[in-house]
Parts: C-alpha cells; sequence; structure tokens
C-alpha cells in the first residue's frame, strides 16, 4: 500500500504519496501540489527540497557516512585512484582492466590545449583569480571543440574525457602564465595526478621530481573532492544544464558557484583565517567568540555544514592527509597547531555542539596544499578538478532522467500591489544645481 502525507487545505483534504529511496529515506512527492491546491512550499535555500532522485552518492548527514556508487569513501580514498573513481562515478560500476586502460588512454588523447587559446590565458590581468581564469575558459572551450550532438555513449565518453583532461592541463596552464612561467605541457607517459603535478611544478632550470608519496596523496585528495550529492554547485550544474545549454557552460556556472567562500572558496578562507589568528599571536579564543557574535558575520571557515551533524568523513581522512605529507618532508607549519587548537576548542564549545557544527572537508585540505607546494589562490581550482567527474555523472544523470525539467523555481511575491507610473516632475526637486 503506498504511503501518503494528507493536507487539509480550506476544508478539503489532499494526499500526497510518500516515496523512498534504496537506504529509507523518505520524500513527500508534491509534483502535484500547485495543481491541486494552488500552494507551493516556502524553503529558501532549499534545505527540504529533493530535486531529483540520483544513484550516484549516498551521504548520511547524522551518521556521516559519504559512498560513491555505494562504496564507502574511506575504502576508495584507500584503494582506488582518482581515474578509477571518476569512472566509477561517470558509468556507474568500477571499470574492468582493459576499461580503466582505454579510459585512461582517452584521457591522455585529449590532454593538449589549443594553442589559439593560450593568448586567452596570456592576456589575463597577472592578478586574475585562477577560478575566473578557468570559469571563462571552460565556457570558451566550446569554441574550440566540437557540441555534444547525438549524445551517444562515445560521444559523450570522449566529450567527458575532454572536459577532465583539459581543465587540469588548463588549471596547470593559468598557474604557469600567472607566474610568467613557460607552460610545461602534459606528458603521455605520466600518470593523471603525476601530470598535473609535473606541469605545475616542472621548469627548464629545476626539473619538477615526482614523489610517489605526493602523487598518491594527491590521488587521495581528489577522491575525497569527487562528489558531493545536490550541493551548490552540482545543483548549478544541473539548474543550467537543464536549460539543455551545452555542457561547457553548464561545467563553467559549477565552477562559479564552487568559487564561493561558503562552498569551495572556503579551503582558501581557511587559510587566510588560520594565519590571521596566527600572526595575531595564535589564540584562537577571540575568533571562536567572534564567530558566535550575532552581530558579526564572521564565521569559523572549514565548520559546519548543510548535511553533516557531526564530524565531515572526508576532515577525518584530510586530516591524517595532512600529518603523512607533513611528517614525511618534516615540515613545521604553524598553521597547523593554530588549526588543532582551534577545533579542540570549537568543538567543545557549547554554542558549536549545540547548532552542531564540526570541522569539514575544508579545514585541514589547505595545511595539506600549502605542503604540497600549492598556492593558496590555486586551493579552489584543486577542489574544481577533483569535482569536476561528480558534475559530469550528475549532468548526465539528469539528462537521461525523464522527469528531469526545466529548473525554474517560484517565489512569494511580497513587494507593492499595482500601482499608477508617477511622472518625473512630480517625484520631487533635484536638490543640487546638478542635472540628472
Ligand atoms: N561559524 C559560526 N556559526 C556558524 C557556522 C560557522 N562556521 N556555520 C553555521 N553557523 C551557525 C549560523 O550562524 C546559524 O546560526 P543561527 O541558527 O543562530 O542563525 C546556524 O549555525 C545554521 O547556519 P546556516 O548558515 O543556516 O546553515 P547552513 O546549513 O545554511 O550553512 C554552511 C552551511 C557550510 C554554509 C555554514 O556552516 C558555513 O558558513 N560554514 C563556513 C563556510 C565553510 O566552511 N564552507 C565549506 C562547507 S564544506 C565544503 C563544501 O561544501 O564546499
Amino acid at each position: 500500500m503506498v504511503e501518503v502525507v494528507k493536507l487539509e487545505f480550506k476544508g478539503k483534504i489532499y494526499e500526497f504519496p510518500i516515496i523512498s529511496g534504496t537506504e529509507g529515506d523518505m520524500a513527500i512527492d508534491i509534483r502535484g501540489l500547485r495543481k491541486k491546491t494552488g500552494l507551493i512550499t516556502y524553503d529558501p535555500g532549499l534545505a527540504n527540497t529533493g530535486v531529483c532522485k540520483s544513484k550516484i552518492t549516498y551521504l548520511d548527514g547524522e551518521k556521516g557516512i559519504l559512498r560513491y556508487r555505494g562504496y564507502p569513501i574511506e575504502e576508495l580514498a584507500e584503494k582506488s585512484t582518482f581515474v578509477e573513481t571518476a569512472y566509477l562515478l561517470i558509468n556507474g560500476e568500477l571499470p574492468t582492466e582493459e576499461e580503466l586502460k582505454n579510459f585512461s588512454i582517452k584521457l591522455n588523447d585529449h590532454s593538449l590545449v589549443h594553442e589559439d587559446m593560450r593568448e586567452f590565458f596570456e592576456n589575463f590581468p597577472r592578478r586574475a583569480h585562477p577560478m575566473g581564469i578557468l570559469s571563462s575558459m571552460v565556457t570558451a572551450l566550446r569554441e574550440f571543440y566540437p557540441e555534444l550532438k547525438e549524445g551517444g555513449k562515445e560521444e559523450i565518453n570522449t566529450t567527458f574525457a575532454r572536459l577532465l583532461s583539459k581543465v587540469r592541463t588548463m588549471a596547470a596552464m593559468a598557474y604557469k602564465i600567472s607566474r610568467g612561467h613557460k607552460v610545461v605541457y602534459p606528458r603521455h607517459d605520466l600518470s593523471y595526478c603525476a601530470n598535473f603535478l609535473n606541469m605545475m611544478f616542472d621548469s627548464p632550470v629545476k626539473p619538477y621530481i615526482i614523489d610517489d608519496d605526493v602523487v598518491r596523496a594527491l590521488n587521495v585528495f581528489w577522491i575525497l573532492h569527487a562528489d558531493h550529492e545536490q550541493n551548490c554547485s552540482t545543483a548549478a550544474v544541473r539548474l543550467v544544464g537543464s536549460a539543455k545549454v551545452n555542457i561547457y557552460a553548464a561545467i563553467s556556472a559549477g565552477i562559479s558557484a564552487l568559487w564561493g567562500p561558503l562552498h569551495g572558496g572556503a579551503n582558501q578562507a581557511v587559510i587566510e583565517m588560520l594565519r590571521e589568528i596566527y600572526e595575531s599571536g595564535g589564540d584562537p579564543k577571540p575568533f571562536i567568540e567572534k564567530a558566535k557574535d550575532k552581530n558579526n558575520p564572521f564565521r569559523l571557515m572549514g565548520f559546519g555544514h548543510r548535511i553533516y551533524k557531526t564530524y565531515d568523513p572526508r576532515e577525518k581522512i584530510m586530516k591524517k592527509l595532512c600529518h603523512k605529507i607533513l611528517d614525511k618532508f618534516k615540515i613545521d607549519d604553524p598553521l597547523l597547531d593554530v588549526a588543532k587548537k582551534l577545533e579542540e576548542l570549537a568543538v567543545k564549545d557549547p554554542y558549536f555542539q549545540e547548532k552542531r557544527l564540526y570541522p569539514n572537508v575544508d579545514f585541514y585540505s589547505g595545511i595539506f596544499l600549502r605542503a604540497i607546494g600549492i598556492p593558496e589562490n590555486m586551493f579552489t581550482v584543486m577542489f574544481a578538478i577533483g569535482r569536476l567527474p561528480g558534475w559530469l555523472a550528475q549532468w548526465k544523470e539528469s539528462m537521461e532522467d525523464p522527469h528531469n525539467r526545466l529548473y525554474r523555481p517560484r517565489q512569494l511575491y511580497i513587494g507593492p500591489s499595482e500601482r499608477k507610473y508617477i511622472s518625473i516632475e512630480k517625484r520631487g526637486k533635484l536638490t543640487t544645481t546638478e542635472s540628472a
């Protein structure tokens, strides 16, 4: 028997079915709400709204569970590679050896960026933020490479490989050009992560020595960021994609959304905050107090999450990764001590306990990225490269979903009712001698 929720409105009873997911989550199917009752829902930030059914990522914010296609994040971080995880997210299953080999070959085949695009890079102001450069350049890809036409399997695979491979190359290019350095091209003999590190750090005067532990750590970092169900940037990709825009524009919208400090931009904002604490003497208490002050917009960056009401499972792995790399290179980063002190104090504080605010994935990621040599303004770009497989998988799922419609939310209008136009002469005289 189908369970229903009854809604009584103006003396009439309406029934709405309950639908459930594979993990027991339940939702009220309100698709008929407006048609039947004339009502809409009011849900700022869409915190109670399921916008789609998805088979990609499962997240339990109460228990701190994250799984991609059923596989726990802890297991993927330990055993998988970023390329394999990308394949899993996009295709739904782990690849066979042959499938993985073919996928890697495809990524290599599409790793170069059209030479004419270099001119674009070179003409951005030197102080341009790499996230702005990346989102513009991803939109520009549509003018250099074919748009999806039929949407057949092979065409989609090629377009996805093109995006996965070129976004990584473009990110490294943006960095090199911003420093006024020679661009390093991708190499077919290197893995996805090793290639990125080499493009970032190799130089004609000092060859970059690829370290297996750093390559492994980068794999883990990107696996942790690869998808997170209907987060702000993924929702942006789905929303923009729902207008049937080309895929490059939809992904570019995701990059722009990710840039915000409440989302992916938090990893840069955390380091800025930790540095401020360090430079002010290293005591996090005043910052905790500031974050609790209702009259101050300041928030503890890297703390809190819309879904997680306990520790973010990615944060635990990130923290370990951080220690591993810092120990390996014998780096004594004073910001790590500040972060640990801040975490210790904040999680014990009644304000953070009552609101269930815990460190999220961004809290330690900046310290890790600093340790492997990534400059601060590239932190969010690193998140974007990692999130790309998720955006692609979610975009594909939305395109294949027969229930996917143009995103067009409603609103509750609270502005003035109809009124008569007032001519400018009747709206009051200028108080200065200057004319408008
Ligand atoms: N510091 C202080 N207070 C906070 C914080 C924080 N970091 N986060 C939430 N709160 C308070 C907030 O003031 C509000 O208080 P009240 O109920 O008294 O008005 C309450 O907690 C709920 O906050 P909210 O903004 O309604 O919750 P949300 O689910 O909309 O926000 C969030 C989630 C991530 C935007 C928020 O926790 C935040 O701003 N955190 C800092 C930025 C950050 O670290 N972002 C990265 C998120 S994880 C990676 C990613 O998804 O990109």
